[in-house]
């Protein structure tokens, strides 16, 4: 046997060795296994039992959702919020279904560990439930993601049950939903009176009753995020609902600095990307009008 090959043969049996015994642990470093394990619905309660919390972020494009899936993001959201960051709408309505596929899809060639959640977008879950089912068909079939989203409470549960049926897994989305804005008229905190907190917690248990696997719960106060963490089985996850929910999702542009013109309360900014990317585009420009890019060792 040639050196190579002995050599070869002992990585395996070192491999499978510690794989065993590491496997017995029920622990698996990163080096030891091929693909990281998939996030799933199922994963997410189990970490809602264990009280660990679930960090998810929206994204939208290939390259990104790559960088977010690498980085261990548990869940990606290909949010409606694409309608503001990617198009520039002033608000969610006008997205298409079309429009969320073609960003869905690409975010799914991109992953391989995040659960992949995909908005439904306006007007293609309202009418009524079969339309509801239907749109929710194409984007399970369309962009490969793992679950939908919808928001609304007990005036969408026949379409939550209906989408639940053909085996398709439905995030609930309460509080401030930026799809009624013209219902609301702002984007304050909402469920501030006793009235609207009622409501939102009877509406919280109705949709979870039919089978929803988690919740977001947007712009409501901390007190009310935490009673309907405490009161729910599956996984609450807050955008300003407070740290007692069990998990915390933030727009990504709004999170790194992209977007300067949006400043709620809840947001923690982590980076000034803006900032970034105008500091080094401007030097590009000054490069190239000043013919110091490209340079000798740049050009064939
Ligand atoms: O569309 C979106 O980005 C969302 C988050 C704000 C939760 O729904």
């Amino acid at each position: 046997m040639s050196v190579e090959k002995q050599l070869r043969r002992n990585l395996k049996i070192f491999k499978l060795s510690n794989f065993r015994i590491f496997k017995s642990l029920n622990i698996m470093p990163a080096a030891l296994s091929a693909k990281p394990r998939r996030v799933t619905t199922h994963t997410l309660q189990e970490m809602k039992s264990r009280g660990e919390k679930i960090a998810m972020l929206t994204a939208y494009d290939y390259s990104i959702a790559k960088i977010l899936d690498r980085a261990g993001v548990d869940v990606l959201l290909v949010g409606d919020s694409a309608s503001n960051v990617m198009a520039g709408y002033e608000t969610t309505i006008p997205i298409t279904l079309e429009e969320m596929i073609y960003y869905a899809s690409s975010v799914v060639r991109a992953i391989e560990r995040s659960l992949v959640v995909v908005d439904l977008p306006f007007g293609s879950y309202q009418g009524n439930s079969k339309e509801a089912l239907n749109s929710a068909i194409r984007i399970m079939k369309e962009t490969g993601a793992h679950a939908v989203k919808l928001e609304g409470g007990r005036e969408i549960v026949e379409s939550v049950s209906r989408i639940l049926s053909a085996g398709i897994p439905v995030m609930g989305h309460l509080g401030l939903t930026p799809q009624s804005i013209h219902k609301f008229g702002t984007y304050v905190v909402r469920a501030k009176d006793d009235a609207e907190a009622k409501k939102l917690v009877d509406d919280a248990h109705i949709i979870a009753e039919a089978g929803i696997f988690a919740l977001v719960l947007e712009k409501i106060p901390a007190s009310l995020g935490a009673k309907v963490a405490g009161e729910l089985k599956i996984p609450v996850i807050g955008i300003g609902a407070g740290r007692h929910v069990d998990g915390q999702v933030l727009v990504l542009h709004d999170m790194l600095g992209i977007t300067q013109d949006f400043s709620p309360r809840f947001l923690r900014r982590y980076h000034n990307l803006y900032q970034e990317i105008t500091g080094a585009v401007t030097k590009y420009i000054d490069d190239v009008k000043n013919a110091d890019f490209p340079n000798e060792k740049e050009q064939y």
